[in-house]
């Protein structure tokens, strides 16, 4: 029973950030397992709010072990920066735990992203891909090509200088790099201030599993960002699936017992890809404004549209999810109706149900077919009040029908419903939700 994950069911930004942390509170053990300072989860709080790029959500929660783990990139220099605001402004509860195995993500690497973003731009697509320009691609491309530096060297000088040196021989192509003395000096004292956080995280999880803790995989990014499986090459570098998240903590598969889906009831997505839900003009422009939706690593305005099934399909089946949480609903709350795309029509003619074309060019060019859904009431501040008090039975009919839709389209039971930004605007629907819609039990609780 003990490893739950969450994944980003959409195109990232879903709110895994709200519900791992709502679940944390369960944990001892909560693991990011991929992605580094592209990722923004926001979790608003009463003293504050958090924007975690690198530091796990469970530091928030007093007890936990906010594990920063062997799939990631890590910037040391801006994880250091995020503990210390997180710290200063009171927020820091758990324990942070960095991998000692976690690939370092160096300023060339940032450098690097720039300068392929514009040879792409350059090149057959104008936008680029629309990374996050945070390195990304080019670490996790060092990575895999085996010239990359891990925390492990940070703390090595000998070892760290000799790694260094390699990869500045490899990137000397690059405009601007910062002189390698400096950087190397820099380096090896950030890293022995994070010493005191650097851990073997893997045994720390085996001996999790062998006292039957519960552990906690925080999703970072999203299914159809992943590098195989998502709209390549409108992709990051990693992979943001159940199986990926096992990948970057070092757990058996076996392990793993819940794989919880994380779906705004709408979508969005932000830079450059295929989108077939989108919806732009002024009804883009009101889920925009309405759900707030702006990057939060980037600050850039996210693309808006509507849910879409046959991807909501394909994930479920990648990531065997076995729940829902569905986030955000009170965005559409009031609307003359809700579309839900249940498929698509290709130029062809064929209709797609629950498998997009792999070719993102393929992809762009599927016509949705829409079912409407009668809206849900405004969320006025008073039905808020009633759904903090009395739970999943205050939630309007409408709301309920479109929830019990979703579970009958993907065959998992909507166990989560966020309705706000707030820790306690997150609804806990029960087991097999939303058929039963009980909350008797605590979940997660064995
Ligand atoms: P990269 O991960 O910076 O290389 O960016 C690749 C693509 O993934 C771009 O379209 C980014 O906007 C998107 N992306 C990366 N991380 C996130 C995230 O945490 N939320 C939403 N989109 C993301």
């Amino acid at each position: 029973m003990p490893v739950t994950v969450v994944v980003g069911a959409q195109f990232g930004d879903e709110g895994k950030g709200k519900i791992t942390d709502w679940l944390a509170s369960r944990f001892r053990y909560v693991v990011r397992t991929g992605g580094g300072p592209n990722t923004g989860h926001t979790v608003h709080l009463a003293a504050g709010t958090a924007v975690l790029h690198q530091v796990s959500c469970g530091v928030l929660r007093p007890g936990v072990l906010g594990i920063s783990g062997p799939g990631m990139v890590i910037d040391p220099f801006g994880y250091e920066t995020e503990l210390a605001d997180l710290r200063n402004r009171h927020l820091l509860h758990g324990e942070p735990v960095l991998s000692e195995r976690a690939h370092v993500l160096l300023p060339l690497h940032e450098i690097e992203d720039g300068w392929e973003e514009s040879v792409r731009q350059g090149g057959s697509s104008s936008a680029g891909l629309g990374t996050t320009r945070r390195g990304i691609g080019p670490v996790y491309a060092d990575r895999y090509g085996r010239w990359g530096l891990r925390i492990a060297d940070l703390l090595r000088h000998e070892i760290l200088a000799s790694r260094l040196d390699l990869l500045y021989r490899k990137k000397a192509h690059l405009p601007g790099l910062p002189p390698i003395a400096e950087l190397r000096s820099r380096l090896a004292e950030v890293g022995s201030r994070l010493a005191p956080y650097v851990r073997a995280t893997e045994p720390i999880l085996w001996g999790a599993i062998e006292r039957s803790e519960p552990i906690l995989l925080e999703g970072a990014q999203s299914v159809l960002l992943d590098i195989d499986f998502g709209t390549y090459p409108y992709v990051t570098s990693s992979h943001p699936t159940s199986a990926g998240a096992l990948m970057g903590s070092g757990i058996p598969p076996q392990e793993l017992d819940e794989s919880v889906g994380v779906a705004k009831a709408y979508a969005t997505r932000v830079g450059a890809g295929p989108f077939p839900t989108e919806v732009e003009g002024e009804m883009g422009e009101y889920l925009r404004k309405a759900g707030s939706e702006r990057g939060a690593t980037t600050g850039r305005p996210r693309r808006c549209g509507w849910l879409d099934l046959v991807m909501l399909r394909y994930a479920t089946r990648l990531n065997g999810f076995t729940s829902l949480a569905i986030t955000k609903v009170d965005v559409l709350g009031g609307l003359d109706e809700i579309p839900v795309c249940t498929q698509y029509v290709t130029p062809a003619g064929e209709t797609l149900t629950d498998y997009p074309p792999p070719v993102a060019e393929d992809l762009a060019k599927v016509m949705p077919a829409y079912e409407r859904f009668p809206s849900w009431p405004k969320f006025t501040e008073r039905l808020k009040e009633r759904l903090r008090r009395e739970g999943a039975k205050a939630l309007p009919a409408e709301l309920r029908r479109f929830l019990t839709y979703l579970h009958e389209q993907t065959r998992v039971p909507v166990e989560f419903v966020s309705f706000g930004s707030a820790r306690e605007d997150t609804l806990w629907m029960g087991r097999g939700a939303p058929s039963r819609m009980t909350d008797a039990v605590a979940p997660w609780s064995g």
